[in-house]
């Protein structure tokens, strides 16, 4: 049987929730990652020091007992977001990063920002304090195709931004194109992208397969199969400016089973199984340590993990759904198997 061993890894963007959900998801987290930067986006959005505080006492609380897990909190940036929050984001130190949501891009987005251009105060001040700006890079514009958003949320807002403040620490989340990877690439080391699992394993052809599959939807939406060979080539590629976000995003089955369903694909489950076979797939699982617990670290100024975690080529089969709560969830590969487990 192959089997190989890692540092312990960090994921560097997920969806934690709050309440019953936050306690039906964490542990799966905690199982594999040391740390995971959360993402803000509840409901209301954390967009205060403050309330980044309270969630995150919230989720220490929410852990199994025994377990190591450290949260990295975000702030939800808004177009009122003033630079002393900045500010006193960093003086916190458990605060380590904004999120920027488009407003309109996706799930509980609506208090997001509307014009990136009314945020240069609070931009400058996270330049000052070396906070970095975590993107959602789509356009929201009806009039743009919904698989060129992130291709020309790139051209018409990334680009001027990252040039308009040649300070601004920069994470491109959870990229989907050819053209992201190649922006990130060519881009300072002050800029970043993450890259889920679920955008390595699977193309489009995913969401219609035998019929619409709604838990293969997510946002940015899963694009065509040369982009995630580009993206598994990126990941695979040993550059430090990619890193593991796997955007893990639980939704009830029933808010995704409908006429307009939520757009979020629970991976926690197998958080890193699902990262060692898309890297086992494209032969280079001695690049996984790097890609899972070296340069998200490297990048956010924090030190490796102590510790490792070992896993081995030996399949397991995936419920055809977990508890949520008071409601039940389908995780990615319901009903199948993943190749990888953690021994
Ligand atoms: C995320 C969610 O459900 O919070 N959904 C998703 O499809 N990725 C939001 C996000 O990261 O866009
Ligand atoms: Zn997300």
């Amino acid at each position: 049987m192959k089997r190989f061993t890692i540092i312990r890894p960090d994921d560097w963007h997920l969806h934690l929730r709050d309440g019953a959900h936050l306690r039906a998801v964490l542990p799966d987290t905690a199982r594999r990652f040391a740390r995971a930067i959360v993402m803000p986006n509840l409901k209301p959005p954390v967009t205060t020091v403050k309330l980044a505080l309270a969630y995150r006492d919230r989720i220490l609380a929410a852990l199994p007992a025994g377990a190591r897990f450290e949260p990295l909190m975000t702030l939800y940036l808004t177009d009122g977001t003033l630079p002393g929050e900045i500010a006193a984001a960093r003086a916190s130190g458990t605060v380590h990063a904004v999120k920027y949501y488009p407003a309109g891009a996706t799930t509980h987005s609506d208090a997001g920002v509307t014009d990136i251009a009314k945020c240069g105060p609070a931009l400058e001040a996270m330049e000052k304090h070396g906070l970095p700006l975590l993107v959602h890079g789509e356009v929201t514009d009806p009039d743009v195709d919904v698989f060129d958003r992130e291709r020309v949320f790139i051209e018409r807002v990334l680009a001027p931004l990252v040039a308009r403040h040649p300070g601004l620490k920069v994470v491109l989340e959870h990229i989907t194109t050819r053209e992201a990877a190649e922006f990130v690439r060519a881009a300072p080391p002050r800029v970043a992208a993450t890259i889920t699992a679920h955008h390595l394993l699977l193309s489009r052809n995913a969401l219609f397969a035998g019929g619409v599959r709604p838990h293969h939807f997510c946002l940015p939406v899963l694009k065509r199969e040369s982009h995630r060979q580009a993206l598994l080539r990126t990941a695979t590629s040993g550059h430090p400016g990619f890193f593991l976000g796997t955007d893990s995003a639980p939704h009830a089955r029933q808010t995704k089973e409908t006429d307009c369903g939520c757009a979020g694909i629970y991976s926690a489950h197998a958080g890193i199984e699902l990262y060692a076979e898309a890297f086992a797939a494209a032969g280079a699982l001695d690049r996984l340590e790097g890609f899972a617990s070296r340069y998200g670290a490297q990048f956010y100024g924090l030190p490796v993990n102590a510790g490792t975690i070992t896993l081995a080529e030996e399949s397991w089969p995936v419920p055809a759904d977990i508890p949520f709560g008071a409601d039940r969830l389908v995780p990615l590969r319901a009903g199948e198997q993943v190749k990888w487990k953690i021994v």
